[in-house]
């Protein structure tokens, strides 16, 4: 679908409502990254790092096999929560506290692949749209200073700020039809770069998730 994959070195969003798929897709992109013997590393921002573990195990992909996938436990359990106690007070310190820790990650591990997983909850850590954009830019930018592909999730469904900010966005849907859940995944835009346009389905299986390239979800 993506004609050659993405290109390297940018920030790509994946979109998708609660139970699409997120975080398996982007574990996966991680996955193949550290079996080529690259360094990865991966932000949680909601679910805890056991609990990723574990379920990415029953997929076939265990973690801890590769000393090179590198997790940073944001989630409000883990060391590095930007929420937790501070929840509805002031969070823009643990924010910054995120920023340059991941960013002292990234120059220590000199990875070529991150995750951030789901980036929602930097925009519920802003009280005003204005200052989340702030904080998406200083995130940007300082994530362009590093030769790193990397993809960010949101829970966010609808066109938002992060859309334009991207290189490309790569949408997982899922319908309800006649009482199942269908899905599919539509490539949003890939700049320099063609792709398919179609919306192609998808399955999460024990393999973790699959896509029907050539198959079409509507006819
Ligand atoms: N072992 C498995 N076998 C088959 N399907 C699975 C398995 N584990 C998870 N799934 C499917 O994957 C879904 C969860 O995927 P994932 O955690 O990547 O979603 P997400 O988009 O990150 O969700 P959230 O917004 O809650 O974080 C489950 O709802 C289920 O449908
Ligand atoms: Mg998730």
């Amino acid at each position: 679908m993506l004609k050659g994959g993405l290109i390297p070195n940018r920030i790509y969003l994946v979109k998708g409502g609660p139970g699409a798929g997120k975080t398996i897709f982007s574990i996966q992109f991680l996955y193949t990254g550290v079996k080529n013997g690259e360094n990865v590393i991966y932000v949680t921002l909601e679910e805890p790092t056991e609990e990723i573990k574990e379920n990415m195990k029953l997929l076939g992909m265990n973690l801890d096999e590769y000393p090179n996938f590198h997790i940073i436990d944001a989630s409000p359990t883990g060391k590095l929560a930007i929420f937790g106690d501070l929840f509805f007070r002031d969070f823009s310190p643990d924010l910054q506290g995120l920023r340059t820790a991941l960013e002292q990650a990234l120059e220590q591990i000199k990875p070529s692949r991150v995750v951030i997983d789901p980036i929602t909850m930097l925009e519920l850590a802003a009280e005003k749209e204005i200052e989340y954009r702030r904080n998406l830019l200083i995130f940007f930018q300082m994530l362009k200073k590093f030769n790193v592909t990397v993809i960010l999730t949101t829970e966010r469904t609808q066109e938002s700020a992060e859309d334009f900010l991207v290189s490309g966005i790569i949408e997982l849907l899922n319908y309800e039809i006649q009482g199942k859940t269908i899905r599919g995944i539509r490539i949003r835009k890939i700049r320099g770069s063609d792709f398919d346009e179609q919306i192609r389905p998808y399955r999460i299986t024990s393999q973790g998730i699959e896509v029907y390239s050539e198959e079409r979800l509507f006819t």
